[in-house]
């Protein structure tokens, strides 16, 4: 099994850009891009204060600060991560838009670098049919906040090869990470469970059982979840639930799954939630 000791992390949102603090506080050397100049240079603003923040809690040293600031490299030139033994992407909820990124990075990084998603929800194995190296695809999906969540989930697609599957576990073990591993359906385990709660949450609130507030605190003070349903759908980014249920409608084919009208009409509005100031709530 070889070693991974680079990582290249492609998108530089909210989880690009905590996958890519969490590698490089944890001794691994980091190239972040994103295609969007903007992004990359908001995601090594928030990296950066950050890990200044976690020093000045005392849960860092300071040297152990700086280097982990020397270890991350933003670059605009995806031609960066040909060195990489590892790829973890974490753009946008769309296969049409990560094959093409697949394609493209099977043709840069060298014949042995691993190609991982971290994917909420869209098939390894397809993903993988883009690339020449299937045997060296798999999806790797982190919890948000990813510095602080503790679950890795490992999704297997068709053809990934134990070496592959191997050497991913053991790059989450060394980033702290608790395992779990899914088959490749969609929504893998995770997000087949929570997002039909956060739907049916949009539900209760589209046809009026309760006001969101209350929906929220049910969840939240009658079953102990840290976020009431529809703030989680806010800190997730409502474009990205609704990519997810899409997914689970499509590939699982159940009328269940189908996106809750309401969730459909915010995110056409551009309620995306926190990212964007304005979701189920509003945010000053
Ligand atoms: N990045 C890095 N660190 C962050 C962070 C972020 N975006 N947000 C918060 N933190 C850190 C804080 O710095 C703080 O660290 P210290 O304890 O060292 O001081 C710690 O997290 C707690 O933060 P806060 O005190 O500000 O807030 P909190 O106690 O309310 O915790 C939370 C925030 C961790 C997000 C918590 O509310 C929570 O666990 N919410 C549920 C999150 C969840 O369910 N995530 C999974 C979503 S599903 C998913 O990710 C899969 C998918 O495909 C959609
Ligand atoms: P985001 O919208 O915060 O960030 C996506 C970033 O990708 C943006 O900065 C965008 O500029 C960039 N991007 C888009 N297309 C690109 C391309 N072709 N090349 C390079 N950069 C590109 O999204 P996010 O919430 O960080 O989600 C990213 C991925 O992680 C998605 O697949 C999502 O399903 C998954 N995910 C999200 C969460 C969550 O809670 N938001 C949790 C786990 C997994």
């Amino acid at each position: 099994m070889a070693e991974i000791r680079s990582i290249g992390v492609v998108g530089g949102g909210q989880m690009g850009s905590g996958i890519a603090q969490l590698a490089a506080v944890n001794g691994f050397e980091v190239w972040l891009h994103d295609a969007d100049s903007t992004a990359l240079s908001n995601a090594h603003e928030s990296i950066s204060s950050r890990i200044q923040s976690i020093v000045s809690k005392g849960h860092l040293t300071k040297e152990k600060g700086a280097e982990a600031l020397r270890n991350l490299r933003c670059t605009s030139n995806l031609e960066d991560f040909r060195s990489v033994d590892i790829v973890i992407e974490a753009i946008v909820e769309s296969e049409e838009v990560k094959k093409k990124l697949f394609v493209r990075l099977d043709n840069i990084v060298k014949g042995s670098a691993i190609l991982a998603s971290n994917t909420s929800s869209i098939s390894i194995t397809r993903l993988a049919s883009a690339t020449s190296r299937p045997g060296q695809v798999i999806g790797m999906h982190f919890m948000n906040p990813p510095p602080v969540m503790k679950l890795v989930e490992i999704i297997r697609g068709a053809s990934t090869s134990d070496d592959t599957f191997n050497a991913t576990k053991f790059l989450a073990e060394r980033l702290g990470k608790k395992i779990i591993c899914s088959q490749d359906f969609s929504g893998f385990i995770v997000n087949r469970i929570l997002m039909p709660m956060i739907n049916e949450a949009f539900h209760a609130l589209y046809t009026g059982v309760a006001t969101k507030e209350d929906i929220d605190a049910g969840m939240k003070f009658g079953t102990n979840h840290p976020m009431g349903p529809l703030e989680l759908a806010d800190h997730i980014g409502l474009d990205v639930c609704l990519s997810i249920m899409k997914v689970l409608y499509a590939g699982l084919g159940d009328s269940k799954y189908a996106p809750c009208p309401l969730l459909v009409q915010y995110v056409d509005a551009g309620r995306l939630g926190r990212k964007k100031g304005i979701g189920v709530y509003q945010y000053s």
